[in-house]
């Protein structure tokens, strides 16, 4: 307290010791949330996206989706009454980076798996206004006729690894050969891919059972989006979702 007067005489000080002060309220704040298990409650049902789920959802930050679309029901009546139940953190645990987003020219698509059948996501996908006449949204074509290419997908998944998503080796090693089992309905791989990731779905999703083209790959992301959790016995207050 001697120094007082210094400290108000002179400006920069006086910012300087602002910050100071500011920095360390800061800290008190915010660093505990990086520690405490409890900042992101655990939610029943979700899982690491399967390699073909992945590489639509790198076809969907790469076609810049999320400039139109948002990931994120927010707790209002009117949202909730349109998308379904609001969205958890722990539903995005496995998003690096996030898909939020932050405008809604287009519906919000957290929920929008299982809304609709493949053929009307690839009608919707190849020419938008042959399913909804009114739609502003730019056509994809190309995706149904661009083979899917996947060589590095084991690659993707040691990177969202690194960065917490919890892959296991069986998971890598059987990056490429997963993919390929989601996307053909007969093949032999269907089993052992069916047990590394629950609730995933199989099937040829672009309507090409000879090709994977990048059709499938957004689709099979797209019909997952919103289904993992079970919100028709989800309580938030139900121990196993608390800790
Ligand atoms: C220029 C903005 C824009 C972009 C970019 C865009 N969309 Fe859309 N999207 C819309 C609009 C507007 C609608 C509502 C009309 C319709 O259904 O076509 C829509 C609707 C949708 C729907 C149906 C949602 C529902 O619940 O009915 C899906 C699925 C969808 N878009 C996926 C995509 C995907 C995937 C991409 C990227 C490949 C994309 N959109 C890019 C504007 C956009």
């Amino acid at each position: 307290m001697f120094n007082h007067g210094t400290l108000e005489r002179h400006s920069l000080l006086l910012v300087a010791g602002i910050l100071i002060v500011v920095a360390i309220g800061g800290i008190v704040e915010i660093a505990p949330l990086f520690y405490l298990e409890s900042t992101i409650e655990k939610v029943q049902g979700m899982r690491p996206y399967t390699p073909l789920e992945l590489a639509g959802r790198k076809i969907y930050m790469r076609e810049g989706c999320y400039l139109c679309h948002s990931q994120m029901v927010r707790p209002l009546r009117d949202e909730v009454e349109r998308y379904g139940h609001y969205s958890l953190a722990a539903e995005s645990i496995y998003d690096h980076p996030f898909q939020w987003g932050s405008k809604r020219t287009g519906p919000d698509l957290a929920r929008v798996g299982a809304k609709y059948s493949d053929e009307w996501h690839r009608a919707h996908l190849v020419d938008p206004r042959s399913v909804v006449p009114e739609s502003v949204m730019p056509p994809y074509k190309f995706l149904a006729a661009t083979p899917l290419s996947f060589d590095d997908v084991a690659g993707d998944l040691k990177a969202n690894r690194m960065v917490g998503v919890p892959y296991s080796d069986d998971m890598v090693a059987n990056a490429k050969a997963d993919l390929i089992a989601q996307a053909t309905p007969d093949d032999e791989g269907q089993d052992a891919f069916k047990k590394r990731y629950a609730k995933a779905e199989a099937r040829d999703f672009d309507g090409d059972p000879k090709r994977i083209t990048e059709m499938d790959a957004l689709v099979a992301y797209l019909q997952m989006l919103g289904t993992l959790v079970d919100f028709k016995t989800y309580q938030a207050d139900a121990p196993e979702n608390r800790r």
